[in-house]
């Protein structure tokens, strides 16, 4: 009988045949032993390390994070410690692959748990990318090498695997984070007449729509589809092909909830990340980046009150420590955890400082040399995008 071979990410082969995992000594200590130990040996290794943590780590991790950020903030953090040899990325592995390509040779770029990753990322395989560019040229959408403008200019969310990110980098397109989407796609409107965005179909949605590109302007490109699963025409007609990928946290809002918490608590103001569905940001009063959401609600007038849609250790440290005298509510009652972001625990966090004590690298994340120059210049062009 036939076996079917599953189709394996770049970051799932590189989790399997590398992961080390975490050794039993390091498993059953005390909340009060960690702290004093990570606190020690974070001391004893100087300026020899950074540690970066990315606003939905764990409130036991991100306290020990030299810088904290969302995905934009942290990757131009890389550049400013160019001392330390070990930069500690406590977050997912995108963003320690991205680390990997903008920080210097010497330094190594440690996640403590390969197995942190991003199920969006997952969404878009270079294969699949491959298969999508050739059937675009196919439908007389070829790059265009000699007038000024493309038919099709990639962009790939910076929640995508190295090996797309150098796809794009060498077709002329860029990366981009929630916080530069808007202006990225200005960029990439200068330069070709439709975009290619990739992998979180609702960030090209949401960006699109909020600078006037109306929705029968957007079609859904699904990778597991012959063509995208769409007719050239529509294609041909499209400013926007959306991959078919989204984020399995930020799904999970709903317009309904916005309703609900209207009707609870009358005058309370929505806000919710740009990776959440259309109709909930419609019905939100404002969205953005990590790092937008904490500087409304903590800038707000004091005694708002906020529902907030994202990951719930944000919201959580949004309504006890980052907002004081506004009143923060999880826009999910239960709160929508990324369970990727999780794996990384203090628990790992004191065993790699500790292992490193001792000159032992474990779990470092790096981008293979023929990646490498395709990736660094689509992340700068990110940088370069504000
Ligand atoms: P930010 O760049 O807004 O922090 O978002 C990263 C992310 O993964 C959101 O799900
Ligand atoms: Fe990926 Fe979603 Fe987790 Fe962000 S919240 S890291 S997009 S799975």
């Amino acid at each position: 009988m036939a076996s079917i071979i599953p189709l394996l990410t770049e970051f799932e082969k590189q989790s399997i045949s590398e992961r080390q995992p975490l050794p039993e000594k390091y498993l059953g200590l005390s909340d009060a032993e960690m702290e004093v130990r990570i606190a020690a040996a974070r001391r004893a290794l100087g300026s020899r390390l950074v540690i970066l943590g990315h606003h939905y780590q764990r409130d036991e991790v991100i306290r020990f994070a030299d810088y904290t950020g969302d995905s934009f903030r942290l990757a131009r953090q890389i550049a400013s410690r160019p001392e330390a040899d070990y930069i500690v990325f406590c977050g997912v592995h995108f963003m320690a692959e991205s680390a990997d390509v903008l920080c210097a040779p010497h330094q190594k770029v440690i996640l403590p748990d390969l197995a942190a990753g991003c199920s969006m990322a997952d969404m878009a395989a270079p294969e699949q990318l491959e298969t999508c560019w050739e059937e675009l040229a196919q439908m007389g959408l070829a790059p265009r090498e000699s007038s000024g403008t493309s038919a099709v200019v990639p962009v790939t969310y910076i929640n995508s695997a190295a090996s797309i990110k150098a796809f794009v980098g060498e077709r002329g397109g860029t990366v981009c984070t929630s916080s530069n989407a808007a202006a990225t796609l200005r960029w990439a409107f200068e330069r070709g007449e439709r975009i290619l965005f990739l992998p979180d179909q609702h960030l090209g949605r949401n960006t699109a729509y909020k600078m006037g590109i109306p929705l029968d302007q957007m079609v859904v490109w699904d990778p597991d589809e012959i063509c995208g699963g769409l007719d050239p025409d529509q294609v041909r007609a499209a400013k926007m092909i959306l991959w078919k990928g989204h984020c399995s946290v930020h799904t999970r809002f709903t317009a309904r909830q916005i309703e609900g918490v209207r009707q609870q608590h009358p005058g309370v103001r929505v806000i919710v990340h740009p990776e959440v569905p259309w109709d909930v940001v419609q019905a939100a009063d404002d969205s953005g980046s990590t790092e937008y959401i904490i500087k409304t609600v903590s800038n707000s007038p004091e005694g708002s009150v906020w529902a907030v849609g994202t990951e719930v250790h944000l919201v959580n440290r949004l309504a006890q420590q980052l907002a004081p005298g506004r009143t923060v509510l999880s826009l999910d009652q239960f709160g929508c955890l990324c369970s990727t972001m999780f794996r990384v625990s203090p628990n790992h966090l004191l065993w790699i400082l500790e292992e490193l004590l001792e000159s032992r690298v474990h779990n470092q994340v790096t981008v293979s040399a023929d990646q490498k120059h395709w990736n660094r210049v689509a992340l700068d062009r990110m940088l370069s995008i504000t």
